[in-house]
């Protein structure tokens, strides 16, 4: 039997149907087309399916879609504007800090997530946050300078979160 969830997913007001097994993951992909969250594992060892989930990163293959009910969800798809790209994308793409992509959606969930705890995290702090991202291709060098020159942009510019959520 399908149960009814009404939540809000990057501000705004969602409604869906799911069975009470069904993994927030399988309920974005599935249901509601946000195919930017990816699935690796499946199992929350490799962090593809990162999600901001009440203000708190989280692997949406271990959520169940039911706990949504009355909840804030934030994906990928919620970062860039209309306007332009997120800092943190920008960044990626100038340094380079992707290649084929999987794991790029969650490692941006969970840099956004450091640096609105964490504004200016050091490189230890930085590769500490992301050990639960896993990239079978960079090898992170990248992606830490891409996390960390973004954090010095927007120190130096206030640039605003382009996601308009609270931090
Ligand atoms: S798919 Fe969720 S942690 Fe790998
Ligand atoms: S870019 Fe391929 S897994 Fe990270």
């Amino acid at each position: 039997m399908t149960t009814q969830v009404n939540t809000t997913i990057n501000g705004n007001p969602v409604q869906f149907h799911c069975e009470p097994s069904d993994t927030m993951l399988k309920v974005l992909r599935d249901n509601l087309h946000l195919t930017g969250t990816k699935e690796g594992c499946g199992s929350g060892d490799c962090g593809a399916c990162s999600i901001i989930f009440d203000g708190r990163l989280v692997c949406s293959c271990l959520l169940l879609a039911v706990e949504a009910q009355d909840k804030s969800l934030e994906t990928v798809e919620g970062m860039a504007s209309a306007a332009a790209l997120h800092p943190l994308q920008q960044s990626f793409l100038q340094h380079g800090a992707l290649q084929c992509g999987i794991c790029t959606p969650g490692l941006l969930i969970a840099a956004e997530a450091l640096l609105r705890k964490n504004p200016r995290p050091t490189e230890t702090e930085v590769r500490f946050w992301i050990s639960g991202n896993l990239c079978r291709c960079t090898g992170y060098d990248k992606i830490v300078r891409a996390i960390l020159d973004t954090s010095r942009q927007m120190s130096q510019s206030g640039l605003p979160d382009k996601t308009g959520l609270q931090p």
